[in-house]
């Protein structure tokens, strides 16, 4: 199976030549620098910017590759930035119409559960747990067209507070990998615990303003911040909720395998308390992680087997 994907839900423009679960070749370009300076995604940019890079990657792809045999173009459609959505699927149907080969719609969440399967085969029933930017969600996985959503959250997703952690410690953007590296660096912790509700839907807005609060009356009283001891109490806090819901979702669907997903699985204390929680945890090499299109490649190209 050879299939053209394209992904621009959020801010990453990436397009991916894929056959047989295995990647030709993967293009992303990234706009976080772009967005970094606003501190967040401006939507009306990031369609814009999806709408000059495409063409650009589409050149590269069509000067190395022959895109006259592929069985067809694999694109998101949801969920995502209404604008970048468009212009990727705009895009995806103007070349399968040139190219005169069928497009199909791919859920990015969907996507990002998949995207395990680079490197691992799933044992059905599978439970998942996908965090990213705009998602913290919880999924049953009997097959690629049987996905169903078992909890999710109810405020800020948890790559979310990531970023808007390390804003108010003024640490960069996108702020997950900068805690990521700062917590791994602590020599102490805050304690920023959360009462974990018995239920399989999420909350991080307390968190959040638990944590963000901490910093302002620090700088207020003039005190040093030990930042690193701050995003090491906050991602141990985060990933210790995140743990409490999936052991509970598995006590419920149990599971034959547990797959992790979305950006925020690019994080190392997640990846290494993920592992302890099942006999078969999935984790996706850290480049399959964050928003790319060979995930949707591969999506694609497992849901065209069940038919
Ligand atoms: O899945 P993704 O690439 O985009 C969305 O669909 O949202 O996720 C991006 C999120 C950002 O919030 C970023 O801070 C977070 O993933 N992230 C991390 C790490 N790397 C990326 N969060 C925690 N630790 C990391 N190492
Ligand atoms: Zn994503």
């Amino acid at each position: 199976m050879k299939i053209l994907a394209i992904e621009t839900s959020h801010d990453d423009t990436s397009v991916a030549l894929y056959q047989d679960r295995k990647i030709i070749k993967e293009k992303t370009i990234s706009q976080t620098k772009f967005h970094a300076q606003f501190g967040g995604t401006l939507p009306e940019f990031a369609s814009r910017i999806h709408a000059e890079n495409l063409p650009i990657i589409l050149d590269e792809f069509l000067k190395e590759f022959d895109l006259t045999d592929l069985d067809h173009i694999a694109v998101t459609t949801e969920p995502g930035l209404i604008g970048s959505l468009h212009m990727g699927k705009l895009f995806a149907y103007g070349l399968g119409f040139a190219l005169n080969k069928p497009v199909k719609n791919i859920n990015h969440m969907h996507a990002h559960i998949y995207a395990t399967c680079f490197n691992h085969d799933i044992i059905y029933p599978a439970l998942a747990l996908i965090v990213s930017g705009g998602h913290t969600q919880l999924w049953d996985v009997q097959s690629p067209k049987k996905i169903t959503l078992l909890g999710q959250t109810k405020d800020d997703a948890a790559g979310e507070v990531f970023d808007k952690v390390a804003r108010a410690l003024e640490v960069g953007f996108p702020g997950g990998p900068v805690i990521d590296k700062m917590a791994a660096e602590a020599t102490s912790s805050i304690d920023f615990s959360l009462q974990h509700e018995r239920n399989l839907d999420f909350s991080f807005s307390g968190l959040k303003t638990k944590v963000i609060n901490y910093i302002h009356n620090s700088k207020q009283k003039g005190l040093e911040v030990d930042k690193n001891a701050i995003a090491k109490g906050f991602q141990d806090a985060i990933v210790e909720n995140l743990m409490f819901k999936t052991k509970l979702a598995i006590e419920f669907a149990k599971p034959k395998s547990i797959i992790l997903g979305g950006g925020v699985a690019a994080n190392s204390k997640l990846r290494e308390e993920f592992a302890k929680l099942h006999e078969c945890p999935l984790i996706p090499e850290r480049k399959y992680t964050t928003d790319n299109a060979s995930m949707i490649a591969i999506m694609s190209d497992y849901l065209s087997r069940e038919q």
